[in-house]
């Protein structure tokens, strides 16, 4: 599997509420958590077993190390994560005691992943392509239709949402989005298919998710569990749906097995940190 998107050092405080504006609140301590949502994909998917490579780019400081080193421990191969001249990705985290968060991120690095980084890919052996959002889209689009053309299917998380151009939505199999978003964009699940892509999982948080293609919506449940942290957990999805597509489970088993690693996710703190193992997940059954 290859994962094309954002590395980013979280920098995360625990806060009572969020502050509103003009408003300082007194946290936790702080903590440095390697995220982003591209190598939080690559993170979740090496964690169950996959063989998986990482594509994008971090700055020459010490919390591109930080993003390095977590990929490397987790297994992923990162001879395409290159080091930029830009600074490191940052994304500033506030979690709330729901298990909550808000993010702001500061791309950094992953805006300068472009054209010649997808030139350089490597297709060989690779079945799946996963992108996110937090590189620029053209990149995204170019890496979707080269994937294409090597008989790779490409998956696409959008999250962020940003516009995606028609020619890349007809390519996915599938195109992930949260519920909320499905709604802004297509008014249904359903509605996501006229979008153009082949199929489509909407992530419906601690509902599971729904599996939308051309033979029908099917749901899947997850597991109901105490939640310490959401942060990350649609890149555990997305990361595990790969996986399984990857081992050759069918688009409604990858979505069950993504919706119950995402939901173990939640259980602990920061986003890489918290991706279970393959045993781990079996021990839920
Ligand atoms: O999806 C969670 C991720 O979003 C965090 O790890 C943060 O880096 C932001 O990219
Ligand atoms: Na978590």
């Amino acid at each position: 599997m290859l994962v094309l998107g954002s590395a980013n050092a979280d920098l995360v405080v625990p806060v009572p509420h969020r502050p509103g504006a003009g408003e300082t609140v007194l946290g936790g301590d702080a903590a440095v958590l390697p995220g982003g949502k591209g190598a939080n994909t690559a993170v979740a998917a090496a964690r169950l077993g996959a063989p998986v490579a990482f594509a994008g780019a971090v700055g020459a400081d010490q919390y591109g190390d930080l993003l390095r080193d977590s990929l490397t421990s987790a297994g992923v191969r990162t001879d395409h994560l290159r080091t930029s001249a830009r600074p490191t990705g940052l994304a500033y985290i506030t979690v709330t005691p729901d298990g909550e968060n808000s993010i702001v991120v500061s791309p950094g690095a992953n805006s300068d992943v472009g054209d010649a980084d997808v030139d350089a890919l490597t297709w060989d052996g690779v079945s799946t392509l996963v992108c996110s959002l937090e590189v620029p889209v053209d990149t995204v689009a170019r890496a979707v239709a080269a994937a294409a053309a090597h008989g790779v299917r490409p998956v696409l998380n959008l999250s962020p949402v940003v516009p995606v151009p028609a020619g890349t939505l007809a390519l996915l199999d599938p195109l992930i989005v949260n519920e909320h978003e499905a709604a802004a964009l297509a008014g249904s699940p359903e509605g996501l298919l006229a979008l153009g892509p082949r199929s489509a999982v909407v992530t419906l948080g601690a509902r599971g998710a729904l599996v939308v293609t051309p033979e029908g919506t099917a749901e899947v449940g997850a597991p109901s569990v105490d939640v310490v942290d959401t942060t990350g957990a649609g890149d555990a999805f997305a990361g595990a749906l790969a996986f399984g597509l990857s081992s050759g489970s069918s688009l409604v088993e990858a979505a069950a097995f993504a919706a119950r690693v995402a939901a173990l996710s939640v259980t602990a703190a920061g986003a890489q940190p918290s991706y279970p193992t393959l045993d781990r997940v079996r021990e839920i059954g």
